[in-house]
């Protein structure tokens, strides 16, 4: 097993697919009356969380306490790094307190790497400004195969603000890996024409969601992120949503067996529709659900489980 999981391209098919049925197994915790496994038991993980998380702090917070591992939450506010603490000095002191994983979420894209090189334990990326989430590929992977059974073959549209998606970087590398196909959907200000050619080999652009739709499997909303944007890449948010947005119309173009996923914060009525964020096609809250069981399997498998 890898020591750091810091990319998507840190993972071979092998590894990933490990960890995917690792998850399964883990999900089979979260039904029991004592959702808890001794297996990290004296272990300790610190959640290192430079930028606002909701979904991804709670979830690696969730997965370790189910493991049994000691947790530490550390906030930037109230702390040294408020005083202006550099991340190395951050690092030496989780190194001096013996965390044996750090979860980062930093807005620096590559700051999960210097830390790797800083501390001694298992860093796993949690978000690295405008680069990668890996945690969150593997999440939506696991989604996909839940519900539609597998993941090789699958036709996935991931639709929006590519060039400041983390997510969909992750996504894009691992579901290749894995045998999907990926098509990058959105205004072409917010794909780089190279994007999909250096992600993967396999990977399209298209500009028109319409025509993407009746051939997709999946359907992955991005959040147009307008707090990583100091120009402006479309005219309106009206015209925004009219072009690339999910409504109910739009979503009666795909196929019936078709899913629509979105990693949240969702900015309803902009890329996607209550009505569409809300129906049984949606896996957004399962994909919160599956978060914890992922990142259980993650943790378990960096820390060694019980070999280490
Ligand atoms: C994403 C993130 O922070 O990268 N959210 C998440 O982790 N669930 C996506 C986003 O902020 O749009």
């Amino acid at each position: 097993m890898i020591r750091h999981l810091l990319s998507s391209a840190d993972l071979d098919a092998g590894t990933a697919l490990q960890i995917l049925d690792t998850a399964a197994e883990m999900a089979t915790v979260a039904g029991r009356e004592v959702k808890k496994l001794p297996a990290l038991r004296g272990r300790t993980v610190v959640n290192l969380f430079y930028e606002d998380s909701t979904r991804t702090r709670i979830s690696f917070e969730a997965a370790a306490k189910r493991l049994s591992a000691d947790v530490i939450n550390f906030s930037v506010k109230g702390s040294s790094v408020a005083k202006g603490e550099s991340l190395k000095d951050t690092a030496l002191t989780l190194q001096a307190m013996g965390a044996d994983a750090v979860v980062v979420r930093h807005p620096a894209s590559g700051a999960p790497y210097q830390l790797a090189d800083w501390v001694d334990g298992s860093v796993v990326n949690a978000g690295d400004g405008t680069h990668e989430h890996p945690t969150q590929a593997l999440l939506d992977a696991y989604t996909m195969r839940s519900r539609l059974g597998r993941l090789a073959g699958l036709s996935v549209a991931v639709v929006g603000d590519v060039l400041h998606s983390r997510v969909a970087r992750s996504n894009v590398l691992l579901l290749s890996t894995l045998g999907a196909k990926v098509t990058l959907v959105g205004p072409p200000p917010l794909i780089p024409v190279d994007i999909a050619a250096a992600l993967a080999p396999g990977a399209t652009v298209c500009y028109d969601l319409d025509s993407v739709l009746p051939q997709s499997d999946v359907v992955m909303m991005l959040r147009v992120q307008r707090e990583r944007m100091n120009d402006s890449y479309f005219p309106s948010a009206r015209e925004y949503a009219r072009r690339y947005g999910l409504d109910g119309s739009r979503m009666r173009r795909l196929p019936e067996h078709a899913i629509v996923m979105h990693p949240g914060p969702m900015n309803r009525g902009m890329e996607i529709t209550s009505e569409v964020a809300d129906s049984p096609r949606s896996t957004i809250v399962e994909q919160v659900a599956n978060g914890v069981s992922v990142r259980m399997a993650v943790l378990y498998l960096l820390l060694g489980g019980n070999n280490r």
